[in-house]
């Protein structure tokens, strides 16, 4: 099967109450991990692939990889631009044969979010290709950006109706509380996420895909690992999952995870050195590194997600 654009599989996920899980990909073993879940699952999957990931892999090795991923497990994959700053990046992954671009403009005044946006869905829409916005502003580390929490907003609901018929994006990421990377919510805090946000922005945008950014649950057992295996990860707190359960039966139709397919790898490598201190060959390491990605999608596809059974 070729690859597909999201606008079926939302269409699908906004009926049925569920998400579709959009996972980062940087290396094959990555790409193995998740995609031999979703097979196994017959998940639909969106493989995301950021700026940064686009120059550590290139984006020849990412295609390729992709390709041979659908292949293998003949699944609706869409392949998606993670946090495109410009227009010309998104032109670039376009032209490249990316099927779905994220243009985030979250970072400009509300007019110029609107413009960038609407100049990226028109080069898109022209070619097939679907596009992703956001409004509103995560906390946290994306590239080399890092948000300060003090410089996050949340969505303004009255401001979604205006930005979506103007851009006429697909889909729209939302600001509701989660934030990039392992550290969420303060420690000894109760995490807690604007539902009353994304009911509104709902009753303004109906039957409208909205995506979630910043939604690992930084895993415990992962970061337990990695700390009893020679790290020192301070205390670290996701998004709960009975939450992404919660936005994955409203609106939220894509559901993004990167950190904790991090750490799924980082925690096995840690543990596989730390008993076995000899090793030298990468596939020793990496063979169970891919084998806890695999689990740990698994489980997100199967107990969180729900599109199980979708593809
Ligand atoms: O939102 C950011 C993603 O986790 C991608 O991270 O830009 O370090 O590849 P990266
Ligand atoms: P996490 O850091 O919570 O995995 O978020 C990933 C993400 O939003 C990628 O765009
Ligand atoms: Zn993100």
């Amino acid at each position: 099967m070729p690859l597909v654009n999201t606008k079926e599989m939302f269409q699908k996920a906004y009926a049925g109450g569920y998400a579709i899980g959009a996972f980062n990909v940087n290396n094959m073993e990555i790409v193995q991990g998740i995609t031999e879940a979703a097979k196994e699952l017959n998940a639909p999957l969106i493989l995301q692939v950021s700026s940064g990931a686009r120059k550590y892999a290139s984006h020849t090795y990412l295609m390729k990889l992709v390709e041979a991923a659908l292949q293998e497990t003949d699944l609706p994959i869409a392949l998606h631009l993670d946090h495109g700053d410009t227009f010309e990046l998104c032109k670039s992954c376009i032209d490249g044969g990316f099927t779905s671009v994220m243009i985030d403009g979250s970072h400009h005044s509300f007019e110029d979010n609107v413009a960038l946006t609407r100049k990226v869905v028109d080069y898109a829409h022209e070619r097939g290709v679907v596009v992703e916005a956001e409004l509103g502003r995560l906390a946290g580390i994306e590239d080399a950006v890092n948000v300060k929490a003090e410089d996050a907003s949340y969505t303004n609901p009255d401001q979604v109706y205006d930005f979506v018929t103007r851009t006429n994006c697909d889909s729209l990421a939302i600001a509701i509380g989660t934030s990039h990377g392992a550290y969420k919510f303060k420690p000894g805090t109760k995490p807690q996420l604007r539902f009353d946000i994304l009911e509104e922005v709902e009753k303004r945008l109906p039957n409208f895909p909205i995506v979630l950014h910043g939604a690992s649950s930084v895993v415990p057992e992962f970061v337990e690992m990695i700390n009893r295996f020679g790290g020192n990860m301070p205390d670290a707190i996701g998004v709960p999952e009975e939450m992404l359960r919660q936005a994955a039966r409203m609106a939220v139709c894509k559901i993004n995870i990167d950190s904790d397919l991090r750490l799924a790898m980082t925690a096995t490598v840690r543990k596989h050195f730390a008993e076995n201190p000899g090793h030298f060959d990468p596939r020793q390491y990496l063979g169970p590194a891919r084998v806890a990605i695999k689990e740990m999608v698994a489980h997100k596809i199967k107990d969180v997600l729900g599109c199980d059974g979708k593809a």
